[in-house]
């Protein structure tokens, strides 16, 4: 099995019982993830892009992590992914939408 380049991980609220409902899944995480697939195919970067439960960093949200580069994104929107990727391509990161402690 060919493993990806990268994989991202995008905050869906999920909790251990029940539905999807904490703070990233109400700011639209769902449709944010759907993003970031068609644009990494569109831009032939090759990542797996999962969604996740809570990562404890709500007040931040909706979150967005890039492994392995250990990149911690909040806030993000459809243009903030379109920077993050472009970004990415160029082995950088935007330093202003990562989340600090
Ligand atoms: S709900 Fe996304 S970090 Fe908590």
């Amino acid at each position: 099995m060919k493993k990806p380049d990268f994989h991202i991980l995008v905050c869906n609220s999920y909790r251990v019982a029940g539905d999807a409902q904490g703070y990233c899944n109400k700011q639209g995480s769902t449709d944010l993830i759907q993003y970031i697939m068609e644009e990494c195919g569109d831009r032939g970067i090759d990542a797996a892009v999962s969604s996740t439960a809570c990562l404890n960093v709500c007040a931040q949200g909706p979150i967005m992590v890039i492994q392995p580069n250990n990149l911690w994104y909040g806030g993000i929107t459809e243009e903030k992914i379109d920077d993050i990727l472009d970004a990415l391509e160029e082995g950088e990161a935007v330093e202003d939408y990562l989340i600090t402690d």
